[in-house]
């Protein structure tokens, strides 16, 4: 009998396992000694905590951009602490760019080669972006623009002066730091899940562009982490928008462990980098089309996945019925404000 079930299981499996083996594409890993990086929005939160993993990682350039300049030179001297720490031989640098202005993008790339010494820039992360999580009807054409010109055009502004220089060197590695709402949009990330969703397919469209030339394209897809930009946030968040994010008792991740995680994800290339099990599970319910990297988890992923749709499906339904009982608790709570002042 035995001998039967294992004829079965061998006559399901293997074709299977060969079609994982088949399928998973092999990213070499990424060689941190001849990097030459720039990170936008490395002045703060997530970026600036990338950039420190970075200096333990001992890249040998390192530019930071962002708008402010006293913030970036405070950046830049707690980015030199760490380096005096390990003793790392970085030398991180910053210029001053608005992703969202061409003109002042053009001169920051070119600035930012000759702070590297004439080495063209094999790793872009670009992570500058924000929020502004009100309600559809409370926000304004302005809100909707300011979000794409930033988060989505600001990334593509950038890329367009970076990747000729990584294709012609055949080697380059473009991450990007989009947003867990880009697959998982919940209430009040209305507008800027739609910012991210815009920059995954992008970025995953520019990957199978490039890849066949040494570069490779990957995004990051943050939960919620604590940064300076995260805590401004919650000051316009509509209620049902906190309600989902506190759902569950969970709290915000460090802006360390999710450094952590995009230093790791860079290394051994992973098309999403994300954090926690709710990442998790939307990276096990949606694989497949994106680039697959481990025969493990792709055969996990393609056994269970009709089991994860059903709890992606539950997760999506209590999201809803946290909105509604939010929502409609509010708006009943401001018609009985409106009912007295009347
Ligand atoms: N924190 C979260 O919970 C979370 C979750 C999902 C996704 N994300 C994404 O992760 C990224 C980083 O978020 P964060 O929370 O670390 O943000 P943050 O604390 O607000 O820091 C944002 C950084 O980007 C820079 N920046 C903003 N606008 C810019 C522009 N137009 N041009 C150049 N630099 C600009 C800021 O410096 P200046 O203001 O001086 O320019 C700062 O260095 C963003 O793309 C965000 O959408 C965050
Ligand atoms: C209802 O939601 C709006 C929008 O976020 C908020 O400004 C207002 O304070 C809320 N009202 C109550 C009574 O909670």
């Amino acid at each position: 009998m035995w001998w039967y079930l294992l004829a079965c299981e061998l006559a399901l499996g293997a074709p299977l396992v060969m079609a994982a083996l088949w399928a998973v594409q092999h990213v070499p890993r990424w060689e941190w000694t001849s990097s030459t990086v720039l990170l936008t929005g490395g002045s703060a939160g997530i970026g600036l905590s990338t950039a420190e993993a970075l200096a333990r990682k001992r890249v040998p350039y390192l530019v930071l951009a962002a708008r402010r300049e006293a913030v970036l030179q405070e950046a830049v001297q707690q980015v030199k602490g760490v380096i005096a720490q390990c003793g790392s031989p970085t030398r991180v640098s910053y210029i001053v760019m608005d992703v969202s202005d061409e003109a002042s993008v053009a001169t920051g790339v070119a600035q930012a080669t000759v702070q590297c010494d004439g080495h063209r820039i094999n790793l872009l992360i670009c992570n500058a972006g924000f929020a502004y999580p009100a309600r559809f009807v409370d926000s304004t054409m302005q809100n909707a623009r300011q979000m794409m010109e930033v988060n989505y055009f600001g990334c593509l502004n950038v890329v367009w002066k970076v990747l000729p220089d990584m294709l012609s060197a055949k080697r380059g590695r473009v991450v990007f730091t989009s947003s867990m709402v880009a697959r998982a949009p919940i209430a009040g990330y209305t507008l800027y899940s739609a910012t991210k969703a815009g920059l995954r397919a992008f970025a995953h469209s520019l990957d199978m562009e490039n890849s066949c030339l040494g570069v490779r394209v990957q995004v990051v897809s943050p939960p919620d982490v604590e940064t300076p930009g995260y805590a401004h946030e919650n000051e316009v968040k509509s209620p049902e928008c906190a309600a989902i994010s506190a759902f569950g008792g969970a709290t915000p991740f460090s802006s360390a462990a999710m450094a952590e995680a995009i230093v790791r994800g860079i290394e051994d290339y992973t098309f999403d980098i994300t954090l926690g099990s709710d990442g998790a599970l939307l990276n096990y319910g949606c694989a497949g089309i994106e680039p697959a990297t481990s025969v493990c988890a792709l055969l996990v992923q393609c056994t269970i996945a009709g089991l994860l749709r059903l709890g992606l499906a539950v997760l999506s339904k209590l999201h809803y019925g946290i909105v509604k009982r939010v929502r409609v608790t509010n708006v009943s709570a401001e018609a009985r404000k409106a009912e007295k002042r009347d």
